[in-house]
């Protein structure tokens, strides 16, 4: 088997901020309040009928850019939504068809959060073994469009935006060691949202199987890796809410400094929040060629994933 590794990231967030302070004129809500409880400041909104196809774009040029691939060489493109802009077709042809990329397969896959790690799960087994070279994976979401702006137990939390990544073949000493993907069907009250409804849910219940998951899911894939957690150079978890984050740092036994955590400027993107959160740890130097990263996501299902790799 060839080695599958993450080769670009690009980016693509709504201008328009929506603030705390926003959401104090909008809901019986404070600042206070949602900085406390969920570490959030503000989030971005799409404006002017700007649709998941349209942030989904914009990431994924830049990560070819970033890559230095064209889209004339992409195999395969994987968009992770829980926002699509159509039930059918695929966002992932609305994407291929903007940016030309007419060789590559193309579907949508849907694991709620856990989307992004899903998709690049997926893209690296067709790199592994050969049958594809290159693999775009995108999570993308326009999550304002599907929440409900009178439920303060809801509104507070989301944002909209993209993040992709291409999957390439990457020599021996990098790329990905380990993932695990897994599922909990059980709970699939606790998060949801009915055709054309809001999101519905349970945070109590969410935040309890967030911790959980996530903080051993994390482990696992750092014990298959052969990593202590004092190898871990980065830990970038899905951004939902800062004390979800903090609670599966400490199971895991990280320090605060090995953890990144953004979800003060952008809220809870679902798929897009560890791509965004991987491209500004590059940006600001905290990601570098040669670390030992692991990602780790929970969400909606309920569903996880997690992935150990060497950047
Ligand atoms: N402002 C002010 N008060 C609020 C707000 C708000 N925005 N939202 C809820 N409250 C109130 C509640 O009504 C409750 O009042 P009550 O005691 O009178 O009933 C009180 O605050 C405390 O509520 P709790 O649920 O105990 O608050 P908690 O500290 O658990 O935080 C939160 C709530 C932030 C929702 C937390 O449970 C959480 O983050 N859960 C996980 C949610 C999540 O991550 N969801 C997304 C998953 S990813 C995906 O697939 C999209």
């Amino acid at each position: 088997l060839y080695r599958a590794g993450i080769t670009g990231i690009g980016v693509a967030l709504p201008e328009k901020r929506l603030t705390n302070h926003d959401l104090e004129k909008m809901v019986d809500t404070s600042d206070e309040w949602i900085v406390t409880r969920t570490g959030i400041r503000e989030r971005r909104i799409v404006t002017d009928g700007e649709r998941t196809s349209d942030l989904a774009t914009r990431a994924a040029e830049r990560a070819l850019l970033d890559a230095g691939v064209a889209a004339e060489q992409l195999d395969m493109i994987i968009v992770a939504s829980v926002t699509p802009d159509l039930t059918f077709p695929p966002t992932a042809c609305l994407v291929q068809e903007r940016i030309g990329a007419s060789k590559a397969a193309c579907f949508d896959l849907e694991a709620t959060c856990s989307g992004f790690v899903y998709g690049v799960s997926v893209a690296a087994q067709f790199i592994m073994t050969g049958a594809y070279q290159k693999v775009l994976v995108i999570g993308a979401e326009t999550l304002s469009t599907i929440t409900d702006y009178t439920d303060r137990n809801t509104c507070v939390l989301f944002g909209d935006g993209a993040g992709a990544a291409v999957i390439e073949r990457v020599p021996e000493e990098f790329g990905i060691l380990s993932f695990e993907l897994g599922a909990d069907g059980s709970g699939a009250e606790l998060l949801k949202r009915e055709h054309t409804a809001a999101i519905e849910m349970n945070g109590r219940e969410v935040f309890k199987f967030a911790t959980r998951t996530m903080g051993e899911a994390a482990k696992r894939v750092m014990n298959k890796a052969g990593w202590e957690s004092q190898d871990v150079n980065l830990l970038v978890p899905h951004q939902a809410n800062v004390r979800i984050i903090e609670e599966a740092r400490r199971r895991t036994g990280l320090k605060e400094e090995q953890v990144y955590v953004n979800i003060h400027k952008y809220g809870n993107t679902s798929s897009a929040t560890i791509p965004i959160a991987l491209r500004e740890a590059l940006d600001e130097g905290r990601l570098k060629t040669g670390d030992r990263v692991v990602l780790v996501a929970f969400g909606g299902g309920m569903t996880w994933a997690a992935m150990a790799l060497v950047w």
